[in-house]
Protein backbone atom coordinates (compact mmCIF):
# COMPACT_ATOMS: atom_id res chain seq x y z
CA UNK A 1 0.00 0.00 0.00
CA UNK A 2 1.10 3.38 -1.03
CA UNK A 3 -0.49 6.41 0.48
CA UNK A 4 0.54 10.17 0.13
CA UNK A 5 -1.03 12.48 3.42
CA UNK A 6 -0.84 16.29 2.25
CA UNK A 7 -2.74 18.72 4.53
CA UNK A 8 -1.16 22.29 5.70
CA UNK A 9 1.24 22.69 8.95
CA UNK A 10 -0.36 21.24 12.12
CA UNK A 11 -3.28 19.65 10.01
CA UNK A 12 -2.19 16.40 12.03
CA UNK A 13 -0.37 14.23 9.57
CA UNK A 14 2.52 13.32 11.83
CA UNK A 15 -0.38 12.56 14.67
CA UNK A 16 -2.53 10.57 11.82
CA UNK A 17 0.45 9.22 9.66
CA UNK A 18 1.87 7.11 13.02
CA UNK A 19 -1.34 5.44 13.56
CA UNK A 20 -2.15 4.77 9.51
CA UNK A 21 1.29 3.40 9.07
CA UNK A 22 1.12 0.96 12.39
CA UNK A 23 -2.13 0.18 11.24
CA UNK A 24 -1.05 -0.94 7.75
CA UNK A 25 2.17 -2.21 8.96
CA UNK A 26 3.94 0.41 6.38
CA UNK A 27 6.92 3.01 6.75
CA UNK A 28 5.81 6.71 7.79
CA UNK A 29 7.94 8.21 6.05
CA UNK A 30 8.10 12.37 6.83
CA UNK A 31 10.81 14.68 5.40
CA UNK A 32 10.39 16.85 7.68
CA UNK A 33 11.45 14.10 10.07
CA UNK A 34 14.28 13.27 8.18
CA UNK A 35 15.71 16.52 7.85
CA UNK A 36 15.36 17.25 12.03
CA UNK A 37 17.48 14.27 12.22
CA UNK A 38 19.99 15.65 9.82
CA UNK A 39 19.70 18.87 11.70
CA UNK A 40 20.07 16.89 15.25
CA UNK A 41 23.36 15.17 13.70
CA UNK A 42 24.68 17.98 12.34
CA UNK A 43 25.42 17.08 9.13
CA UNK A 44 25.95 19.15 6.03
CA UNK A 45 22.74 18.31 4.72
CA UNK A 46 20.91 18.99 7.52
CA UNK A 47 22.60 22.82 8.11
CA UNK A 48 21.78 23.42 4.35
CA UNK A 49 17.70 22.61 5.64
CA UNK A 50 17.93 24.46 8.77
CA UNK A 51 18.73 28.05 6.97
CA UNK A 52 15.04 27.11 4.97
CA UNK A 53 13.11 25.64 7.40
CA UNK A 54 13.45 28.01 10.50
CA UNK A 55 12.44 30.74 8.17
CA UNK A 56 9.44 28.13 6.54
CA UNK A 57 10.67 27.97 3.30
CA UNK A 58 10.75 25.08 1.18
CA UNK A 59 14.15 23.05 1.27
CA UNK A 60 15.44 22.99 -2.06
CA UNK A 61 14.21 20.56 -4.40
CA UNK A 62 17.21 18.66 -5.35
CA UNK A 63 18.20 18.33 -1.45
CA UNK A 64 14.39 17.02 -0.79
CA UNK A 65 14.16 15.24 -4.00
CA UNK A 66 17.16 13.23 -3.22
CA UNK A 67 16.91 12.60 0.55
CA UNK A 68 13.53 10.75 -0.75
CA UNK A 69 15.18 8.54 -3.48
CA UNK A 70 17.87 7.17 -1.18
CA UNK A 71 14.82 6.63 1.28
CA UNK A 72 12.54 4.73 -0.74
CA UNK A 73 15.09 2.51 -2.46
CA UNK A 74 15.56 1.03 1.31
CA UNK A 75 14.08 -2.83 1.29
CA UNK A 76 11.76 -1.68 4.11
CA UNK A 77 9.43 0.08 1.70
CA UNK A 78 9.11 -2.72 -0.65
CA UNK A 79 5.41 -3.65 1.53
CA UNK A 80 4.69 -0.34 1.03
CA UNK A 81 4.90 3.41 3.03
CA UNK A 82 2.94 6.34 3.84
CA UNK A 83 4.88 9.87 2.89
CA UNK A 84 3.75 12.67 5.01
CA UNK A 85 5.14 15.95 3.56
CA UNK A 86 6.68 14.97 0.51
CA UNK A 87 5.56 15.95 -2.52
CA UNK A 88 5.23 19.43 -1.69
CA UNK A 89 5.44 21.22 -4.94
CA UNK A 90 4.68 20.38 -8.48
CA UNK A 91 8.74 19.36 -9.38
CA UNK A 92 8.52 17.02 -6.53
CA UNK A 93 5.38 15.24 -7.68
CA UNK A 94 6.74 14.71 -10.90
CA UNK A 95 9.90 13.63 -9.52
CA UNK A 96 7.81 10.98 -7.24
CA UNK A 97 5.85 10.12 -10.14
CA UNK A 98 9.17 9.36 -12.04
CA UNK A 99 10.33 7.57 -9.16
CA UNK A 100 7.31 4.87 -8.87
CA UNK A 101 6.94 4.70 -12.78
CA UNK A 102 10.78 3.04 -12.83
CA UNK A 103 9.64 0.75 -10.17
CA UNK A 104 6.50 -0.04 -11.98
CA UNK A 105 4.79 0.94 -8.71
CA UNK A 106 2.14 3.72 -8.15
CA UNK A 107 0.01 5.69 -5.51
CA UNK A 108 -2.90 3.66 -4.05
CA UNK A 109 -4.24 6.99 -2.54
CA UNK A 110 -4.34 10.45 -1.49
CA UNK A 111 -5.83 11.71 1.96
CA UNK A 112 -5.97 15.33 1.74
CA UNK A 113 -6.57 16.75 5.50
CA UNK A 114 -8.92 19.84 5.62
CA UNK A 115 -9.06 22.43 8.56
CA UNK A 116 -9.34 25.98 8.74
CA UNK A 117 -6.00 28.05 9.46
CA UNK A 118 -7.40 29.53 12.55
CA UNK A 119 -7.24 26.29 14.21
CA UNK A 120 -3.71 25.37 12.74
CA UNK A 121 -2.19 28.34 14.67
CA UNK A 122 -4.08 27.23 17.70
CA UNK A 123 -2.69 23.78 16.66
CA UNK A 124 0.83 24.30 16.45
CA UNK A 125 1.34 26.56 19.21
CA UNK A 126 0.43 24.23 21.93
CA UNK A 127 2.54 21.38 20.01
CA UNK A 128 5.32 19.88 22.04
CA UNK A 129 7.36 16.46 20.49
CA UNK A 130 9.48 14.14 22.38
CA UNK A 131 13.61 14.61 21.93
CA UNK A 132 14.06 10.87 21.81
CA UNK A 133 11.22 9.76 19.51
CA UNK A 134 9.57 12.59 17.17
CA UNK A 135 6.57 10.34 16.61
CA UNK A 136 5.47 10.84 19.77
CA UNK A 137 3.44 14.18 19.34
CA UNK A 138 1.75 15.90 21.82
CA UNK A 139 -0.35 19.56 22.29
CA UNK A 140 -0.59 21.02 25.92
CA UNK A 141 -4.48 21.25 25.60
CA UNK A 142 -5.68 18.80 23.29
CA UNK A 143 -3.30 15.71 24.75
CA UNK A 144 -0.99 16.62 27.12
CA UNK A 145 1.55 14.49 28.67
CA UNK A 146 0.60 12.90 32.22
CA UNK A 147 3.72 15.05 33.40
CA UNK A 148 4.28 18.41 32.13
CA UNK A 149 7.59 18.61 30.07
CA UNK A 150 7.74 14.23 29.95
CA UNK A 151 7.07 11.90 26.70
CA UNK A 152 4.51 9.37 27.75
CA UNK A 153 5.41 6.85 26.05
CA UNK A 154 9.33 6.79 26.67
CA UNK A 155 9.93 9.63 29.35
CA UNK A 156 12.47 11.53 26.60
CA UNK A 157 12.04 15.29 26.91
CA UNK A 158 9.20 17.65 25.24
CA UNK A 159 10.53 20.49 23.06
CA UNK A 160 9.07 22.77 20.98
CA UNK A 161 9.94 23.49 16.97
CA UNK A 162 11.83 26.34 16.60
CA UNK A 163 9.54 26.93 13.28
CA UNK A 164 6.48 26.83 15.06
CA UNK A 165 6.81 30.59 16.25
CA UNK A 166 3.41 32.30 15.20
CA UNK A 167 5.00 34.68 12.12
CA UNK A 168 7.02 31.00 10.95
CA UNK A 169 3.69 29.37 11.08
CA UNK A 170 1.93 32.25 8.99
CA UNK A 171 4.92 31.93 6.14
CA UNK A 172 4.49 27.87 6.19
CA UNK A 173 0.38 28.28 5.54
CA UNK A 174 1.52 31.12 2.39
CA UNK A 175 4.24 28.25 0.99
CA UNK A 176 1.61 25.85 1.43
CA UNK A 177 -1.33 27.71 -0.39
CA UNK A 178 1.37 28.87 -3.45
CA UNK A 179 3.47 25.79 -3.92
CA UNK A 180 1.58 22.50 -2.05
CA UNK A 181 -2.17 23.28 -3.22
CA UNK A 182 -1.48 22.82 -6.91
CA UNK A 183 0.33 19.06 -5.72
CA UNK A 184 -3.32 18.72 -4.67
CA UNK A 185 -4.75 19.18 -8.15
CA UNK A 186 -2.05 17.17 -9.65
CA UNK A 187 -3.62 14.12 -8.04
CA UNK A 188 -7.10 15.38 -8.25
CA UNK A 189 -6.74 14.88 -12.27
CA UNK A 190 -5.32 10.95 -11.30
CA UNK A 191 -8.76 10.03 -9.47
CA UNK A 192 -6.30 9.67 -6.32
CA UNK A 193 -7.67 12.24 -3.85
CA UNK A 194 -10.01 12.10 -0.90
CA UNK A 195 -10.58 14.68 1.45
CA UNK A 196 -10.57 14.46 4.97
CA UNK A 197 -12.17 16.86 6.97
CA UNK A 198 -9.29 16.99 9.73
CA UNK A 199 -11.24 18.60 13.08
CA UNK A 200 -12.83 16.55 15.09
CA UNK A 201 -11.23 14.18 17.28
CA UNK A 202 -8.11 11.81 16.46
CA UNK A 203 -9.77 8.98 16.47
CA UNK A 204 -12.44 10.74 14.32
CA UNK A 205 -10.35 11.64 11.89
CA UNK A 206 -8.32 7.89 12.20
CA UNK A 207 -11.65 6.39 10.82
CA UNK A 208 -12.26 8.39 8.52
CA UNK A 209 -9.02 8.18 6.78
CA UNK A 210 -8.64 3.97 6.86
CA UNK A 211 -11.92 4.43 5.89
CA UNK A 212 -11.33 6.06 2.57
CA UNK A 213 -8.22 3.33 2.75
CA UNK A 214 -9.72 0.86 1.82
CA UNK A 215 -12.27 1.82 -0.45
CA UNK A 216 -8.80 2.68 -2.16
CA UNK A 217 -8.35 -0.92 -1.52
CA UNK A 218 -11.18 -1.94 -3.32
CA UNK A 219 -11.05 0.51 -6.19
CA UNK A 220 -7.63 -0.76 -6.81
CA UNK A 221 -8.60 -4.49 -6.64
CA UNK A 222 -11.61 -3.52 -9.50
CA UNK A 223 -8.70 -2.68 -11.74
P1 LIG B 1 7.00 19.25 8.30
O1 LIG B 1 7.69 18.68 9.46
O2 LIG B 1 6.43 18.35 7.28
O3 LIG B 1 5.90 20.26 8.84
P2 LIG B 1 4.46 20.70 8.30
O4 LIG B 1 4.00 20.17 7.00
O5 LIG B 1 4.50 22.18 8.41
O6 LIG B 1 3.48 20.03 9.25
P3 LIG B 1 3.62 19.86 10.79
O7 LIG B 1 4.57 18.76 11.10
O8 LIG B 1 3.87 21.21 11.40
O9 LIG B 1 2.13 19.46 11.20
P4 LIG B 1 1.38 18.07 11.09
O10 LIG B 1 0.35 18.18 10.01
O11 LIG B 1 2.32 16.93 11.03
O12 LIG B 1 0.61 18.09 12.48
P5 LIG B 1 0.84 17.24 13.84
O13 LIG B 1 0.35 15.85 13.66
O14 LIG B 1 2.22 17.45 14.36
O15 LIG B 1 7.99 20.24 7.55
C1 LIG B 1 8.74 21.20 8.27
C2 LIG B 1 9.61 21.97 7.31
O16 LIG B 1 10.55 21.07 6.67
C3 LIG B 1 8.88 22.66 6.14
O17 LIG B 1 8.37 23.93 6.52
C4 LIG B 1 10.01 22.77 5.12
O18 LIG B 1 10.88 23.82 5.43
C5 LIG B 1 10.76 21.45 5.32
N1 LIG B 1 10.24 20.38 4.45
C6 LIG B 1 9.59 19.25 4.84
N2 LIG B 1 9.24 18.53 3.76
C7 LIG B 1 9.68 19.21 2.68
C8 LIG B 1 9.59 18.98 1.28
N3 LIG B 1 8.95 17.90 0.77
N4 LIG B 1 10.15 19.89 0.46
C9 LIG B 1 10.80 20.97 0.94
N5 LIG B 1 10.89 21.27 2.25
C10 LIG B 1 10.33 20.38 3.13
O19 LIG B 1 -0.23 17.97 14.79
C11 LIG B 1 -0.06 19.33 15.19
C12 LIG B 1 -0.59 19.50 16.63
O20 LIG B 1 -2.00 19.29 16.62
C13 LIG B 1 0.00 18.49 17.64
O21 LIG B 1 0.20 19.13 18.88
C14 LIG B 1 -1.11 17.41 17.76
O22 LIG B 1 -1.09 16.80 19.06
C15 LIG B 1 -2.35 18.23 17.53
N6 LIG B 1 -3.41 17.47 16.85
C16 LIG B 1 -3.26 16.63 15.78
N7 LIG B 1 -4.46 16.13 15.42
C17 LIG B 1 -5.38 16.69 16.26
C18 LIG B 1 -6.82 16.57 16.38
N8 LIG B 1 -7.53 15.79 15.54
N9 LIG B 1 -7.42 17.29 17.33
C19 LIG B 1 -6.71 18.10 18.18
N10 LIG B 1 -5.35 18.23 18.12
C20 LIG B 1 -4.71 17.54 17.16
MG1 LIG C 1 4.41 16.74 10.90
Amino acid sequence: MRVLLIGPPGAGKGTQAVRIAAHLSIQHISTGDLFREHIDRGTELGQRAHTRIRVGLLVPDEVTIGVINDRLARPDTERGFLLDGFPRNLRQARALDGILASSRSRLDTVLDLRIPEAEVVRRIAGRRLCRRDREHIFHVDHSPPEVAGACDVCGGDLYQRDDDREATVHRRLEVYRSETEPVVDHYEAQGLVTAIPALGPVQEVLDQALGAISRSQGVAEDC
